[in-house]
């Protein structure tokens, strides 16, 4: 049983989360969510509420029940990050260290690892630079499962969709095993 923070950003595929929140607790994990303001165009706080039974954090600025700052208490208390789906603008923004919401700055702010399961167009996914963002992020250890080869919400088949969910919940297994 580990403590995992599931980052939700804004993709078409954010609704998979839902289920991938609901396959991790079944695996006996506690899973709390953050979600950047876009990601909830896409899924409700309630919705990821109900699922994992756990607040979500989808602000910097809402009084946090526990002391301090959300985004540092729930960086402190993850033993693994993964953000799934990821869009492109989390993987760049994490590479320039940017923190403007309460996924980012919960991102910067933790020792765990940091898996990321990107999910988007194929132009966005093949651009040079998000290729050389997931580049720098994985010389900093930062771990990437998938994505592959698809249908894509705009229409195309093509290199942008979610890795199977199971293939997520088997790099969040390796992942936290690799830390005992
Ligand atoms: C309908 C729709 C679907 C989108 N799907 C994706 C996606 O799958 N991947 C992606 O990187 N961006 C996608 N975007 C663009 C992101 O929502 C946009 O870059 C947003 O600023 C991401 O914010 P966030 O990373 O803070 O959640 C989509 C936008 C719209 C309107």
């Amino acid at each position: 049983m580990s403590k995992i923070l599931l980052g939700i950003t804004g993709s078409i595929a954010a609704y998979k989360a839902c289920e991938l929140a609901g396959m991790l607790k079944k695996k006996g994990h506690v899973v709390k969510c953050a979600m950047t303001p876009d990601a909830s165009y896409f899924v409700t706080p309630l919705t990821m509420e109900t699922i994992t039974g756990e607040k979500v954090a989808d602000s910097l600025f809402r009084l946090p029940e526990t002391r301090g700052p959300v985004h540092v208490s729930l960086a402190d208390e993850a033993e693994l990050v993964l953000v799934a789906p990821a869009t492109a603008d989390i993987i760049c923004k994490t590479a320039a260290g940017i923190c403007d919401d309460v996924l980012t700055c919960a991102i910067c702010a933790t020792a765990a690892p940091v898996l990321f399961a990107p999910a988007m167009n194929n132009g966005m996914y093949s651009n040079p630079i998000l290729q050389d963002k997931i580049a720098y992020l994985k010389s900093k250890g930062h771990r990437f499962v998938g994505p592959v080869e698809g249908a894509l919400a705009c229409g195309r088949v093509g290199m942008g969709h979610l890795a199977p969910l199971e293939e997520i919940v088997a790099e969040v297994e390796r992942t936290i095993a690799s830390l005992r």
